[in-house]
């Protein structure tokens, strides 16, 4: 009954997606791991920049990791885009280019959860598995009246059970396309239309009016400040060169590169910045700058952390002569055509 009435309110409203015009698993794990990272609009730009520069799984595989971050680059969260070269690299080499065709062994790639691997086996192989994003926890938490909070794995399974009962075993592909836009198009999270849905005989909030409370959610993470100081060191010989640095394992932005940073626990007070940088300037290049200017601050917003960054510009008559290990210099505009993270990004267009 509810996947009837469902599939019905999809083939009528549901929205006409690209990844939605193939059942190739390839495309459709490409697209899901997208969309975790952005909105549809967004969303389909990369989808179709991804299907036509790595058309098949063995495409992706054979480009290097720089070239799919600078692929995935404005998405943020770059262990996905890693996660999906190693993963398709898997598929093209271990697996012989054929993609895994069970919940199971889908659900086995790297960076694949349960959602992706049940929007996976329902989209390519029409599997019976629901998928449960936040449009699906909402509405059913709305539906039936289910007060646990979500993003807990007792949650996930208390969903995942009723949804199994639920499903179309048919149609699990239209089923859960539509469990999607329904929850998006109808069930939004404020501002819904309930007197014109077709749930509103049968809806738990709904008919107790707790619409707005539901779903619960759970207590929001604690975000934490980090302190920033970039360094755009720059000399004018043989052409306009900067130093960069690559970041490394275990931290944020793993792989893209950036300017030369120093990172501190506290921000450093005003009056003692220039002081700062020119000691910092001296411990990696063994000189003081011809000039120092302080240059734009930004606050980058990340899931889990505050990005407070300060920009510095030091200008050298030549290359310095003593270097750390861990800059390089390069021809000024090469910075643009690398990986690199939005904050950079912007930097580079504003300064
Ligand atoms: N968001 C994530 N996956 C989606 C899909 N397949 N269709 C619409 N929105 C989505």
């Amino acid at each position: 009954m509810f996947a009837e009435k469902i599939i019905n309110w999809y083939h009528e409203n549901g929205r006409n997606l690209p990844w939605r015009c193939t059942d190739n698993p390839y495309y459709i794990w490409l697209s899901e791991i997208i969309l975790q990272q952005t909105r549809i609009e967004q969303g389909r730009a990369y989808y179709e920049h991804f299907i036509t520069r790595y058309p098949t799984v063995q495409h992706l595989a054979d480009a290097t990791e720089e070239q799919v971050l600078k692929s995935w680059q404005g998405l943020g969260y770059y262990s996905r885009a890693r996660n999906l070269h190693t993963a398709a690299r898997h598929i093209a080499y271990d697996l012989h280019g054929v993609f895994p065709s069970t919940y199971k062994e889908i659900l086995a790639l790297k960076g694949v959860g349960r959602y992706t691997a049940a929007a996976i086996a329902s989209f390519a192989f029409r599997l019976p598995y629901p998928v449960i994003d936040g449009n699906v926890y909402r509405l059913i938490a709305r539906l039936y009246g289910i007060h646990t909070p979500i993003g807990t794995t007792a949650a996930q399974r208390e969903f995942e059970n009723l949804l199994n009962t639920l499903i179309d075993p048919v149609r699990p592909d239209l089923f859960n396309q539509a469990i999607m836009d329904f929850g998006s198009m109808q069930c939004k999270p404020t501002g819904c239309d309930c007197a014109n849905c077709i749930f509103s005989q049968e809806c738990t909030a709904h008919k107790h009016g707790q619409v707005a409370l539901l779903p619960v959610k759970p207590n929001p993470p604690k975000v934490k400040e980090r302190h920033f100081y970039y360094f755009d060191i720059r000399w004018p010989q043989p052409a306009e060169t900067m130093l960069i640095h690559q970041r490394s394992k275990g931290d944020i932005w793993q792989g893209l590169y950036e300017l030369p940073l120093l990172e501190t626990d506290a921000p450093i007070p005003q009056r003692h910045l220039r002081a700062q940088a020119l000691q910092t300037l001296t411990d990696w290049l063994g000189t003081e700058p011809a000039t120092l200017q302080v240059g734009h601050a930004y606050t980058h917003q990340l899931t889990h952390r505050t990005i407070k960054a300060q920009f510095l510009q030091a200008k050298y008559p030549c290359q310095p002569a003593k270097m750390p290990q861990t800059l390089t210099p390069i021809y000024c505009e090469t910075l643009k055509t690398l990986p690199i993270s939005r904050l950079i990004d912007r930097y580079l267009s504003e300064m």
